[in-house]
This record gives structure tokens, sequence and C-alpha cells, in this order.
């Protein structure tokens, strides 16, 4: 730690700044608690500034740190990280108020347990002396135990040492247990709608945190170096605190210089939306090919940001950005996670490889493809499962489904095809999992037909849609002809219909009857009855024909077998090229 005064120094001499930096040569005796010595030289420079001055001091009786505040507040430092992240944190705050009030404020208190100080000390100062002083310690269960502020020369200074390593004993003990499921407390703040920020709260939840509180801050640019203004950033600072947050989640993405100035000023621990998904995904990916890529796109996000991964990477607790498919990578320098991602890269192309190998196959000789695409949440799996009986996880949670999941179905011509879920879309997909995604995502550009469900609950299902829209632009997924489904009307239309749309209840069953028909007519279109006639002598040709659609009929003649199947363009022409025109009955 750097010798310095830190803080609200402005306009505050050189000899003033010179004399407080020889505080950190000050020795408290290890079993004296606070020198009535100090309390005075502290209460003389809060008068000269009359600005709030903190001092923290270790067990070991050393100052490691002082910091000048403005006349209402004082910076509060976290040493949580200190130690083992269920004891005290083995430092105590002593700082000062100018208005002569003795006593711990609310902002104190939080201070006191989101940073588990060994004790909150607040010294009233007055003309140039200290009047009373109040101390709080942290209890079981994250209770404060506190006296009434006592006179200054009167501090109970044996008590207040020997309560230090009592509270230290209760603190570990009440919490080890209570620790492992408590959620992470988060603080939300967006800069652009309430609706977005309303998304941020559900995918926050979704990723196992507690919204403690959400901030909106209109602005059409973001500051550079703090994305919210230093102002807005002191403040949030301050609510941060008086919520007990233990994370800040900014609605957009940040670069890594504004995530560790807003770290420094915040103390808390700040992830952006991008992160705040990725930690979703990480959570969420279940085949190797899906934790694979979610690996890949957590290293390529943190490769551009490394600077800004102070509280993240070094936080022992876990929580939100913490998370991944491989957790050793939280320690990784830039050299070894060029590596990994370089490793990562060969082995997704080696699964990819075997993917298009299956896609072939599947084009070559299988049914055509219906894919489910849409907004996440949208109810694409309990549809999948309502459809098919298919067991697919379907919850009220963003990204329930990361990897595609197909189940073959078929229409009431017997007609087969093969119905997959995808990945759910977001405004404001981070790029790194569009790119890592893509080989699933393709999975539905691939597809036959798009069937694209909306929330009909949802009152931001028109931008949703606008979303998924975008999405498959991107995707190159433009072709192939759109069935468009609005979902949830056993909840009640919050919109006016999108154009042509079949309304359903994926959970009652309404409406799936036409989806169905909707469903079979597509494919009809590109799947249409062929009739072949092949004479004896080609017998053989048949096992070949018979898989790749449905037999309408089959005829036995004096001259052959006459059989007529639907079939998709594509293998029509694929068997007319291999074995002649002559194969299609005149
Ligand atoms: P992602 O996996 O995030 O892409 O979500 P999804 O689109 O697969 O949505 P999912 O099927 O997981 O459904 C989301 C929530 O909506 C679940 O709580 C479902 O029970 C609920 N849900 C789905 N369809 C309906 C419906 O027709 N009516 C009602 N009331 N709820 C529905």
């Amino acid at each position: 730690m750097k010798q310095e005064v830190h803080g609200n120094l402005s306009g505050v001499k050189d000899s003033l700044i010179a004399a407080m930096g020889q505080l950190y040569l000050y020795e408290v005796d290890e079993d004296e608690f606070l020198p009535r010595e100090l309390m005075q030289v502290l209460a003389k420079f809060t008068a000269m500034m009359n600005r709030e001055i903190a001092v923290y001091i270790t067990r070991d009786g050393e100052i490691v740190e002082v910091c000048v505040g403005t006349d209402r507040d004082v910076e509060l430092r976290d040493y949580r990280l200190r130690r083992n992240a269920q004891r005290l944190s083995c430092v105590r705050c002593v700082h000062t108020h100018p208005n002569g009030d003795g006593r711990l404020s609310d902002v104190d208190l939080s201070a006191l347990r989101s940073f588990r100080y060994d004790a909150m000390v607040a010294i009233g100062c007055q003309g140039g002396e200290p009047t009373f002083v109040q101390a709080a310690f942290l209890g079981e269960k994250q209770n404060i135990l506190m006296d009434e502020p006592a006179r200054w020369y009167r501090t109970p200074d044996d008590a207040w040492m020997q309560q230090i390593f009592e509270s230290d004993r209760l603190v570990g003990w009440g919490e080890a247990e209570s620790k492992t499921h408590q959620k992470e407390r988060a603080v939300l703040m967006g800069i652009e709608s309430e609706e977005s920020l309303q998304e941020l709260a559900r995918l926050a939840d979704t990723a196992g945190a507690e919204v403690v509180a959400s901030f909106l801050q209109k602005r059409d640019k973001p500051d550079n170096a703090l994305f919210i203004g230093r102002g807005r950033a002191d403040e949030l600072c301050r609510q941060c605190q008086a919520l007990e947050a233990d994370v800040c989640i900014l609605d957009e993405e940040l670069t890594g210089i504004q995530v560790r100035n807003l770290e420094d000023i915040l103390h808390v621990k700040v992830v952006d939306r991008t992160t705040l998904i990725l930690d979703i995904f990480a959570q969420r990916a279940s085949s190797a090919e899906g934790k694979l890529q979610v690996e890949l796109a957590q290293l390529q996000y943190q490769s551009t940001r490394l600077i800004g991964q102070g509280l993240v990477l070094s936080r022992l607790a876990g929580g939100i950005g913490t998370r991944g498919p491989g957790e050793s990578k939280l320690e990784m320098n830039r050299r070894r996670i060029r590596e990994r991602m370089t490793e990562l890269r060969r082995r997704l192309d080696a699964v990819e490889k075997q993917r298009a190998l299956r896609r072939k196959s599947r084009e070559k000789n299988d049914v055509p493809v219906v894919a489910l695409v849409g907004y996440t949440n949208s109810g694409k799996s309990t549809l999948l499962n309502t459809m098919t009986g298919a067991d697919v996880y379907a919850q009220d949670q963003l990204f329930a489904t990361l990897d595609a999941v197909s189940r073959r179905m078929e229409t009431a011509e017997h007609t087969p095809y093969l119905l997959t879920d995808t990945v759910g879309f977001i405004r404001k997909l981070p790029h790194t999992l569009v790119s890592a995604f893509r080989s699933t995502l393709e999975e539905a550009a691939l597809a036959d037909v798009l069937v694209i469900v909306s929330d009909g609950a949802s009152s931001e299902m028109l931008h949703q849609h606008e979303t998924v829209e975008e999405v498959l632009n991107d995707l190159g997924a433009t072709e192939q002809p759109r069935i468009e489904v609005i979902n949830k009307v056993d909840l009640g239309l919050a919109n006016p219909a999108i154009p042509g749309a079949v309304m359903i209840s994926a959970k009652t069953g309404e409406g799936l009857e036409e989806l169905k028909d909707r469903i079979a007519r597509e494919l009809q279109k590109t799947y249409a009855p062929v009739t072949f006639f092949l004479p004896f002598a080609q017998y053989g040709v048949l096992s070949q024909i018979r898989p790749l659609g449905r037999v309408v009929n089959e005829n036995y003649t004096d001259e052959g077998i006459e059989l007529t199947i639907v079939l998709a363009q594509a293998d029509r022409d694929r068997l007319v090229s291999r074995y002649g025109k002559d194969i299609l009955k005149k």
C-alpha cells in the first residue's frame, strides 16, 4: 500500500497533506483500541479542513490508510479480501464527524456489515477537539453490537479490544452455514430505458442474484472514464453501501477501464451486461460443445479487458462474473488465456466438423427441419414439449435452453420432420456469444421452416420480435418460409397482433392444431408427391427411395413396381440424376 493520503484533497495545502502523511508512521499498541492522542490529532486535522478523515488500523496496530472526505462523508474502503471471506477483515475504520456528532450513521453501519471491519468508530469533532465517540462491532448473523456514544476521554478501550476477538468468533460461527445459500445482493444501473432495466433484473435473477435496487439515469453518451459520470458514481457508492450491495450491474457493455474506475469508487464488484449474460450461459451450458463455446466466449471477452478485472478476479467468494466451465481461468494471465483460446478453438473446430457431417447426412437422406426461434422466455421449450411430449427443460428463467434439442414429428399426412428448439435471443446479445454459438444458431439458419415464437403476454413483444428478426438476418436466415406464432394467449394479449400470426397457448394446447396445420402446409410446398416406376430389374432402388419420405401408394404390375411417395424436391432431383429420368412414371 502506498503511503499516500487519499481522497478529496482539492484545496488542501501541501504542508497539511504532508502532516497527515505522518500518520502512517504512528504505531498503535497491539492491545490498545484507539489512543486518545490519535483522536486529538484527527480532530485537529478535521477542523483545519472541515472535512471528514478516516484512518484504517490493522490488528497489529499499523495504520494502513489515511483518507480525506467531504464535510459529510468519507470514502469507506473495502478490506474484505484480505482474509477468509467469512471472517472479519482485520482492519478497523476510525473516522471523524466534523459536526460534533459522535454517533454512527446508517451508512457507517452498513459499511461495517458489508466490509466486515473489525470495528467501525466515529469520533465527533468540534473546534478541533474530539467530543463523543461511538464504536460498533459485528455480531452473529450480521447483527450490530453497539454501545451508546462515550465521552472521548472515557472510552472503554479494553472492552472494545476484546470485542473485536469476540466478534471474529461470532461472525465466523454464525455465518458459515447461512453464507453458502446467501444470494449476491445486486444494485442495477441503466442508461437506456426502464424496459431494458427490467430485463436486466430478470437476467440478474436468473444468474442467482437478489436485486435490491435499480436506477435509471438516461444519458445519450456514456462517460468515457466512468460510464455514468463522477457525481452519479459517488451517489451510487453511498447507495451501494446503504443497501449492502455485493455487486453493481450495469446495463451496457463496459470497457475494462470503466470497470476498474467504477470498482475503485463503488468498492463493490462491478459487472456489465455482457459478463452477466456470459455468466448465465456458463451456468447453463450442459453439452460438451456448449461448455467449450461458453468458455471461449468468456475468455474472448476477458482478454480485451483484463485491466478491469480487479475485484471480480481477486474475489474468492465467487458469484457473478467468476463462474465458468474453466474456473481455473480466473487466475490466468494474457499468455495463458491466448493458449487456452487456441486450444478451445481447435477442439470446437473438431466438434463443428462432426456437426457439419451430421448435418450433411441429414440433408442427404433425412427429414426437413422446422426450427422454433424466438426471444428468451417466449415459450419455445414449452411448445416443443406440448407438441412432442419431449421433456425439455422449461422454466420461467432466461436462457433455460442452450443446446439445440430436436424431436422427430409427423404431419397429419405422415410427412416426417424434425422440430428443433434453439437458444433464446435477447437484445444486446453479446457479439462474442453470437459468434461462439454460431454453429448452434446455424441450426436455425439452415432449417427448412422457421417458427417464430413471440410472447403475447409481454408488453415488449414487438421490440423482442424486432431483435429476433435482426439476429436471424445476421445469421443469414432470410430465405426459408416463416410462421409467426403468438404464444401465451391464455394470459391475455398485451399487444396488437403480428399480421398472419397463429395464436396459441403452449400451456393449454389452444391453437396447436392450427399451428401443426400451418407447418404441414409449409412443408408441402417443398414436399410433393412423386410417382416412380421401376422395372423389377431395378427393385433394389426401392429400398433407397422408401425411407426418404411418406409412401402414399405402392402398386405391383406385370412390368414392374409403381411407387408414389411424398419427397423433398432435392431428393427427387438427386434420384433422377443418379438413375435417369426413366425412373419417373410417364
Ligand atoms: P429460453 O430457454 O430462455 O429461450 O426460454 P423458452 O422460450 O424456451 O421459454 P420456456 O418454454 O422455458 O417458457 C418460459 C416460461 O413461460 C415458463 O415459465 C413457461 O411455463 C411459460 N409459458 C410458456 N408457454 C406458456 C403459455 O402458453 N402460457 C403461459 N401462461 N405460460 C407459458
